[in-house]
């Protein structure tokens, strides 16, 4: 596995106009350097096609905007690749890499493995625990940590040392150390949000993928936020994010790709994607009226429930890891 070229010039605006600027504003373009290759992914849920996604290329280290009216199918597709969800199309062709790996026939645990994360939503169960519990579970796709289990193994009691250390620096850094002990639903809705990232970090992604990162966020968090955003990119991590506000989608993106209906409608940069007539199509000829809002349709217990079977794979596969692990283990194919 290659480790990711440190291009820190991308911290400069006019390196990434310029990396971006062969990039073609069609549909499905190629990148010159694809983290996440996505092809033939449809999901259909009854005679909806939720996502129908030909091919998709994600450049490594820049900020992707994924846009699109409510019901387009954003958030169906981070759980297509994220692995919390399965395509209709596995039988027939569905795939997708991810830094080189092939990550269609994994589990979430391993595609957080593997470098990719996606945030969630604080659930009842996430609000009920602590802040710092919060970030030790983030740690867990990584490193298969578990809480309940690692106050029984002395073995793991070092290394959980060690990811309470991160999880404070990351905490700092979000400006929530003094919150550590305070349950996660006595936080603000920006604080929440910090949170969510923070979270996502403990496993060290080489991607990142919020799901409407500012929806519920007071304006003046919101500022903050998006120097969040901003640093992670400068940091070499690739961002995929999905956003309502087309001031943020300007201001931070640096290409923007357009779903309606469950498609990729259109790809480039942001000013030329806002004027393209295929792109004011899909938002005038949506349904306004329907906002689903982020993950509302998997509904809050199906999503805990999920988030437990990815606690539970991820020790499982730890645990494999343990004892010399297994050779057809499906999240180490090559
Ligand atoms: N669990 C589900 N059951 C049935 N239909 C769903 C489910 N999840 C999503 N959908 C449908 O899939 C489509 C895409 O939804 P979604 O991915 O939430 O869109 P977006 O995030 O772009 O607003 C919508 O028509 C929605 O009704
Ligand atoms: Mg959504």
């Amino acid at each position: 596995m290659s480790e990711a070229p440190v291009q820190s010039d991308l911290r400069d605006p006019e390196a990434r106009r310029a990396l971006m600027s062969g990039v073609g504003a069609e549909p499905g373009s190629a990148k010159p350097d694809s983290i996440l290759t996505v092809d033939n992914i449809v999901r259909q849920f009854g005679g909806i096609t939720a996502v129908d996604v030909d091919h998709l290329e994600v450049q490594r280290g820049v900020i992707t905007a994924l846009i699109g009216p409510n019901g387009a199918g954003k958030t169906t597709f981070f759980n297509l690749i994220t692995g919390f969800d399965r395509p209709t199309s596995a039988r027939t062709g569905a795939n997708w890499s991810f830094d080189g790996k092939r990550l269609d026939k994994t589990s979430a645990s391993s595609v957080a493995r593997a470098g990719m994360v996606r945030t969630f939503q604080l659930t009842k169960a996430l609000n009920r625990m602590t802040v710092m519990d919060n970030m030790m579970l983030g740690a867990s796709g990584q490193r298969g940590e578990s809480l309940s289990v690692s106050m029984l193994r002395p073995l793991w009691r070092t290394q959980e040392r060690e990811i309470e250390t991160k999880a404070e620096e990351l905490l700092a850094r979000f400006k929530l150390l003094e919150k550590k002990d305070d349950y996660a639903g006595s936080l603000s809705g920006g604080q929440r949000k910090l949170l969510e990232m923070a979270r996502a970090l403990m496993s060290d992604p080489k991607m990142i993928m919020l799901d409407e990162p500012m929806a519920g966020v007071n304006p003046a968090l919101t500022q903050s936020l998006l120097g969040h955003i901003q640093s992670l990119r400068d940091e070499g991590m690739t961002v995929l994010f999905v956003e309502h506000d087309m001031h943020v989608v300007r201001h931070i993106s640096d290409w923007v790709v357009v779903m309606a209906e469950g498609r990729i409608v259109a790809e480039g940069k942001a000013d030329e994607v806002m004027s393209n007539p295929a792109v004011v199509d899909a938002y005038l000829g949506a349904h306004h009226d329907t906002d689903l809002g982020d993950d509302a349709l998997l509904q809050e217990e199906t999503l805990e429930e999920k988030i437990q079977e990815y606690e539970a794979e991820a020790l499982a596969e730890e645990r494999s890891h343990d004892h010399g692990g297994s050779a057809s283990h499906e999240g180490e194919q090559k």
